[in-house]
This record gives structure tokens, sequence and C-alpha cells, in this order.
């Protein structure tokens, strides 16, 4: 069976995750989307809410688990018998950042190859910093976020009126 695990941040998770989502089903017998627990990092949602929110947007798609993780990546994936690593790139600006991590995590664990998607032309632009940001002053998010989870994410993220803290 081939196992992929796409990991992220996912604060909260998009329409251009979705769609890396969707796409990698294609590749996989089974997904295992990964959120990102990092205590030391500000996180707009919980690791649980980023999880419930990925669980209630991928509702219907079979074959998918949708997890929380924490510590090393390369270590996870071995855990859970996973084949590949799946990244979504958006632009040239994403693919230093992400070729370090796909060496280190090839370093760290060699049976471990990352598979990278090519986002669709339109969520190119798309990103969760970017979702927060326009949530901040109000603005419609509803072209980003799936429209299941639409209310939840504007609700909070209206309510703290916070900055991006980070580029996911
Ligand atoms: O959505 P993001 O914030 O770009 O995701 C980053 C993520 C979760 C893929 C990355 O930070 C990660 O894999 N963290 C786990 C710790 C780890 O394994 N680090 C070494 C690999 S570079």
């Amino acid at each position: 069976m081939k196992i992929g695990i796409y990991p992220g941040s996912f604060d909260p998770v998009t329409l251009g995750h979705l769609d890396v989502i969707s796409r990698a089903m294609k590749v996989f017998d089974k997904l295992i989307v990964a959120v990102m627990v990092n205590p030391n990092k500000h996180f707009s949602f919980t690791a649980d809410e980023r999880v419930k929110l990925i669980q209630k947007a991928a509702h219907g798609i079979e074959n998918i688990e949708i997890v929380s993780f924490d510590g090393l990546l390369a270590d996870y994936a071995k855990m859970r018998n996973a084949t590949a690593i799946v990244k979504g790139l958006r632009a040239l600006s994403d693919f230093e950042y992400e070729f370090q991590m796909a060496l280190t995590n090839k370093k760290l664990n060699p049976m471990l190859d990352t598979l990278f998607l090519a986002t669709s032309a339109e969520y190119m632009f798309l990103s969760s910093s970017m979702v927060k940001q326009v949530a901040s002053f109000g603005g419609d998010i509803s072209a980003f976020v799936p429209s299941c989870i639409l209310e939840e994410i504007q609700e909070r993220l209206s309510r703290n009126n916070r900055e991006p803290s980070n580029k996911e």
C-alpha cells in the first residue's frame, strides 16, 4: 500500500491545501495529513482545532487520516510506514526552503522521498498567512477557505484581529 504523508501547519487549512490533498489522493492509496504541533510557534488555532477544521473540510474523502504530530517528520513518517512526503509548491520562492527540507528529511530517513505537486494556478497566491491578514481586517475570505469552515475561521481571526505570524 502506498502511503503519502502531507505535513504542514494548516493554520488554517485553505482551498489550496485541499487542492493538494485531492490531487495527492490520486497518487497514494492512503494519505496522512499531519498537522504540526510546535509549542514554540504561535498559531491562531490549536493543533486539535486545526485537525478538526481539516476533518470537516475533507469530509467525504476516503482513505485519508488527519492527525497531529510532534517531533521530527522523518521519524513520524517512518513510524507510519509512509512512502513519501507530499508538498505543494506555489512559486519559485517556496522552492529553496522546500528543497532544503526535502534533503534534510531524505538524510534523516533515506527511504523517504518528497513529492512536490505544483499548485493549481488559481491558488498560486494563496497562503494561510494571507487568509489571516485579510480576515483580521474584516475582508472576505470566502474564495480562500472551504465554505463549511468559513464562519469558524472568520470568527476566530477577526476576533483576534491578529497579524500573520509566519509564511504558511
Ligand atoms: O506548513 P509549514 O509551516 O510550511 O510546514 C512545515 C513542516 C511542518 C512541514 C515542517 O516544519 C516540519 O516538517 N516540521 C517537523 C520538524 C522536522 O521534522 N524538522 C526537520 C525537517 S526540515
